[in-house]
Order: structure tokens, then sequence, then C-alpha cells
């Protein structure tokens, strides 16, 4: 399939009374998806499993905020943070996600991702922080210009 540059522009509505749930091995390597998880990122379950965590990674988000989350979860705390992911088809959806451990007899073995829709303020907000801080980072840009009248 080949992409145009609007596909980048649909948003994907995360439902209010669903979890979209993940887990990954401790490398961040995607262990199991549930289905709401497949149906909002465009893909199947067995396009998921054992792909890099990063495969839902959006472009307009900064390299700090996985940083941060996994310089938390490596220390055995919850990370708690909005996100921007990427479908399938190029399109997008934000979540709030909640990251922490999967403990079996006190041994961290897996990573398990938590994620709910937020408000259409905070949509607005992030987007304007998360630009801010990839022009601050020199990271990528994102330029949309409309010529004519709007
Ligand atoms: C349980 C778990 C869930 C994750 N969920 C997401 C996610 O929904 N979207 C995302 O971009 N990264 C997610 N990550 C972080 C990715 O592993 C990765 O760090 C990130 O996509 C940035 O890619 P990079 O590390 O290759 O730069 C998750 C990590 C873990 C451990």
């Amino acid at each position: 399939m080949e992409y145009n540059e609007s596909q980048f522009l649909v948003e994907t509505n995360v439902p209010e009374d669903e979890l979209i749930i993940s887990r990954t091995d401790l490398e961040g390597n995607i262990t199991h998806a549930n289905e709401t998880f497949c149906e909002i990122s465009g893909y199947s379950l067995e396009e998921l499993l054992g792909k890099k965590h990063s495969i839902v990674r959006h472009p307009d988000m900064p390299k700090s905020v996985f940083q941060d989350l996994w310089k938390t979860i490596k220390e055995k705390k919850q990370w708690r943070g909005i996100v921007k992911n990427l479908r399938k088809d190029k399109g997008f959806y934000w979540v709030e996600a909640i990251i922490s451990g999967v403990y079996k007899n006190g041994v961290l073995i897996e990573y398990k991702s938590l994620r709910t829709p937020i408000s259409y303020a905070d949509k607005l907000k992030y987007q304007i922080l998360y630009d801010t801080m990839r022009a601050e980072n020199n990271e990528a840009k994102r330029t949309i210009i409309y010529k004519g009248q709007i």
C-alpha cells in the first residue's frame, strides 16, 4: 500500500469504555495485545507479536519521553504519560498510558501497559508541548502549509 501525507492527519478515537492493553518482554518486544489494541492500531495480533513496541511510535513523539519511560520502568517504578501513537495506516490516536512491571514470585518477567483516552484539551496541550520539545532537540519536523484562503 502506498501512503500519502493526508493519511497522517486522520485521528482514530479511543473508546471510553475499553482498555488498550499490551505486554512486552524486558526488551520491549510485544508478547500480548488485546482486541482493542488491534482494532485501534489497525494491526492484527499476528502482525504485532514479537515486534518491537516502537511499531506504533509516532514521529511527533519526542525521544526523551521514551527515555524517561524506560528509565522509570527499569527502576521498577510505574510510568504514566501521554502518548500519540501511529496506526498501521499512518493515522494516529492519543492515549494516557500506564506502564509497569509484571512480576512472578517477586521476579520482574515482563512489562504491561494499560491505555485510556484523553480529552481534547490534553491533545492540544501535548501536541504543542511535544512539538516544542522536538524543535528544541532538533528532532523530526512536521510541516503543514495551506495555500489560499481558509
Ligand atoms: C509495556 C510497554 C508499552 C509501550 N507502549 C508504547 C506505545 O504505545 N507507543 C510507543 O510509541 N512506545 C511504546 N513503548 C515504548 C517503546 O518500547 C519504544 O521505547 C518507543 O516506541 C520509542 O522507540 P525507540 O526506543 O526505538 O526510540 C512501550 C514500552 C513498553 C515496555
